[in-house]
């Protein structure tokens, strides 16, 4: 009998949590902002697996064939131990890992991680049926949410795994914080897998951030309707256009939703009323492309040392193992 094990980090806490105060923080200042955590409602979830599909968006197609070529290895290397995956989405990626760690251990430690209930439950279905000999626990919440909670969870050995170049939505004052917590996380000898997209030129990057057919623009158009529907927002989709530009000189892909016209937006739930001038945009998500030797030495300054690292024949993406 199959019972899906899924855990809500922020059951009781969505209100005690200041919910939605980034989103009047990122709002009320200028240029306005909003996290890209809020793409990912069950809708958005299931449009950025469109994205990954895309002939334009190269990210997730190039570092599942690192994965496929070098799970056996990444195994190897670790030995059994609990997998932690941050932001695993539909996990599909993941199924390289699953069966290279199958392989060499009879039970083994599963632990997904996303904000996103529905792609979360039906990945962790999908998996107890395929894994029948694996535990799999799905935890619902933040990265910050979840980070906390295993720091006070006993694991005798610990991969937490964050792909898909997740990393790159992080300024660079962010990810310093966010490397921080996951070192507090890890015991030493602990692992952390890190995947993360490369620099290339822009001809490449734009393309896969302004697909032709506007599964991009969707995506970051919905998470306007995410707003509305969690804080009774009135947002107008019709009113705002996407766009992507790569910024050379901060080496980031950026990802706005410029409005047409001016017009005042409200938050009942957040008791807010924002104005949006005519040309003004919202910046919702910046994509950082890396170098793999800067992000190595970044890795050692928080006590993450490489223990190796794979790449495609054309460089476009990096996979960086590294030991506390
Ligand atoms: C999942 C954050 C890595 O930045 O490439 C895809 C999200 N945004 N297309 C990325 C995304 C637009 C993606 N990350």
């Amino acid at each position: 009998m199959l019972t899906t094990s899924l855990r809500m980090l922020n059951e009781h806490y969505q209100f005690l949590n200041n919910e939605g105060e980034d989103v009047i923080q990122g709002l009320t200042q200028s240029p306005k902002t909003l996290p890209p955590k809020y793409f990912y409602d069950d809708r958005g979830s299931e449009l950025f697996e469109k994205i990954c599909e895309l002939p334009e968006y190269y990210p997730t197609r190039t570092e599942a064939w690192i994965l496929q070529q070098y799970a056996d290895e990444i195994a190897q290397i670790t030995g059994n131990c609990e997998l932690v995956e941050l932001g695993s989405g539909s996990s599909t990626k993941t199924l390289f890992l699953l069966d290279a760690y199958q392989k060499i251990a009879s039970s083994c430690r599963y632990i997904p991680i996303d904000v996103s209930h529905g792609i979360l439950k039906s990945s962790v279905l999908k998996l107890q049926q395929k894994y029948p000999n694996f535990f799999v626990e799905g935890l619902i919440g933040t990265y910050e949410q979840a980070l906390m909670k295993l720091e006070s969870t006993f694991a005798s050995s610990r991969m937490i795994f964050f792909l898909g170049s997740s990393l790159g939505n992080f300024n660079p004052q962010e990810c310093d914080d966010f490397l921080k917590q996951i070192t507090r996380t890890l015991q030493p000898s602990d692992y952390f897998l890190l995947g993360i997209d490369l620099q290339k030129p822009k001809e490449i990057l734009e393309p896969a951030y302004n697909d032709s057919q506007g599964v991009t623009a969707a995506f970051n158009l919905n998470i306007l309707s995410h707003l509305n529907w969690r804080f009774q927002g009135n947002f107008d989709l019709n009113l705002f256009n996407h766009q992507a530009i790569y910024n050379q000189s901060d080496a980031q892909v950026e990802m706005y939703l410029h409005c047409q016209k001016s017009h005042e937006v409200s938050l009942e739930a957040l008791d807010l009323q924002v104005l949006f001038a005519d040309g003004e945009s919202i910046l919702t998500e910046i994509s950082r492309k890396f170098d793999l030797l800067k992000m190595q030495k970044q890795l050692e300054t928080h006590g993450l040392k490489t223990v190796k690292i794979w790449t495609d024949p054309k460089q476009w993406f990096g996979l960086i193992l590294c030991q506390a």
